[in-house]
């Protein structure tokens, strides 16, 4: 929302009486003069007039979740446990999942209530590297990195994936680099080329790497750094 528009539907201030406060130097936003009365602040953000509070500012959350196998990335649901069984629930309020993994797959999940900075970390046009390990149920071929490579046709959504990479860790593991994240996207470029996961593990999104020191359940705050990777 402007700034203007956030002062001016507080204790009657009229839209000219915001502009005047603001252009006066009276307004801060997350600690800083701001005097531009068409600035966008998000909900997170603190606003203050002549140091009283207008918009205290919601809790921002960005929390890293070591996924255990079993457990489905959604907020709810009727018949599976979710991963949000694992997170405190004065944390629930409006978290959402950053990049879902699927129910048998393991490893990085992200969770935050900033959907903004979220979109960025998931958005397919901004690329942003996803790390996986993966394990397959036939050795894999000499062609299967050219063909990542090449990028994989998806017949439902109508595209090519973007030029992946793969590390072979062994005869039936490897290390994929995609860039997207599309629906089950490991798992069918691995069918495309007739073979199968059997187990897949994401290590990394962007700079953001799976904690070591997180066993499986358990979740921590991303640091500062972490954060502002993605920004
Ligand atoms: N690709 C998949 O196929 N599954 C996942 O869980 C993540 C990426």
């Amino acid at each position: 929302m402007k700034l203007s528009r956030i002062l001016s539907n507080q204790n009657g201030v009229s839209r000219k009486q915001a502009n005047a406060l603001i252009a006066a130097g009276r307004v801060t936003v997350s600690g800083g003069i701001c005097r531009e009365p068409a600035q966008e602040v998000d909900r997170f953000s603190t606003v203050k007039a002549d140091g009283a509070i207008i918009q205290a500012g919601d809790a921002v959350h960005y929390l890293m979740l070591y996924k255990p196998a079993g457990y489905l990335s959604a907020t709810v649901d009727d018949t599976h446990k979710t991963v949000l069984d694992l997170i405190e629930s004065k944390l629930h309020s409006d978290l959402h999942i950053a990049g879902r993994l699927d129910r048998a797959s393991t490893g990085l999940l992200i969770l935050t209530n900033d959907g903004i900075w979220s979109r960025r970390l998931t958005e397919p046009k901004i690329k942003i590297p996803k790390v996986y390990r993966v394990s397959t149920a036939r050795p894999i071929t000499p062609e299967t990195p050219e063909r990542f490579a090449e990028g994989i046709w998806f017949e439902p959504e109508r595209l090519w994936t973007s030029p992946a990479q793969i590390e072979m860790l062994g005869l039936r593991e490897a290390r994929v680099t995609i860039y997207e994240g599309r629906y089950h996207q490991v798992k069918r470029m691995f069918h495309a080329v007739g073979n199968r996961i059997i187990a897949l593990h994401r290590e990394k999104m962007g700079d953001i790497r799976l904690d070591d020191s997180l066993s499986p359940g358990a979740y921590r705050p991303l640091t500062k750094e972490e954060i502002s990777s993605v920004r």
